[in-house]
């Protein structure tokens, strides 16, 4: 089994990984949401569990088996999965935010299907920012101790390293990684870019595995000894 031949890099950590798109409901048959098919967060899941890690994976919809040894929190909602982050997050010493999070939802949800009027104008929908799950993460006590290592994603279309390096202290996390190449969602390949303090590195286009693989030893080399 693979699983044995991974060196247990993060031994005595504790990985919490969100993944997958959100969904926000506009009423009970529709809603909003981002591509995302969760590979690169469950391929991290998986990696930091061979790596040894206590790995919990709270996810958004997605059609993917859970990895192998994962505890994994189903959600829904950018409020249902930060509510799940705060409630895993204190025991966590590694925060792996994959996932795509809808910037807005609907100001409110409603109860009943909306119904075409006849009028043939459409209903008008009003959003509301969603709470930034990596930034509070990230501003927390632990992780301004150096207790909880924070690792952010960029999903951009244009300009990846300028805008990377600007979320990285936007979101005040030491590590940010960026997809590179503009159609990754759903492939099982992708190439990516690790940007720290020091600035950017490729890691070559490969399997996602392979690459969270990769993003875990980076991970490993960058978080202090495990908790005691
Ligand atoms: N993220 C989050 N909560 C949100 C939005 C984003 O935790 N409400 C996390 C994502 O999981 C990712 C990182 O923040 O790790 C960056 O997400 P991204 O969408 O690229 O950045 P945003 O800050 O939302 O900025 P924008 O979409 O405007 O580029
Ligand atoms: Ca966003």
């Amino acid at each position: 089994l693979v699983a044995h031949f991974q060196p247990k890099v993060l031994m005595g950590h504790r990985v919490l990984v969100t993944a997958g798109p959100t969904f926000e409901a506009i009423d009970p048959v529709r809603g909003i949401t981002n591509h995302s098919s969760g590979k690169m967060g469950f391929a991290i899941a998986r990696a930091a569990h061979e790596a040894g890690a206590e790995v919990t994976l709270v996810c958004g919809p997605v059609h993917l088996p859970t990895p192998w040894g994962v505890r994994r929190v189903q959600v829904e909602s950018a409020l249902q999965m930060q509510a799940a982050v705060q409630a895993e997050v204190d025991r966590a010493s590694v925060f792996v935010a994959a996932a795509a999070v809808a910037d807005w939802r609907p100001a409110q949800a409603s109860a009943q299907k909306i119904k075409k009027d006849g009028s043939g104008l459409p209903p008008t929908l009003s959003f509301v920012e969603n709470p930034d799950i990596l930034a509070g993460v990230a501003a927390s006590d632990r992780a301004r101790r150096g207790e909880l290592f924070c690792v952010g994603f960029a999903a951009e279309s244009h300009d990846l390293e300028t805008h990377a390096q600007a979320k990285r202290l936007r979101k005040g996390v030491p590590l940010l990684v960026g997809n590179i190449g503009p159609t990754t969602f759903g492939q099982d390949h992708n190439a990516l870019l690790l940007v720290d303090e020091h600035g950017c590195r490729a890691v070559p286009h490969g399997p996602k595995l392979a690459l969270a693989r990769q993003l875990v030893a980076e991970i490993a080399r960058r978080v202090a000894a495990p908790p005691v």
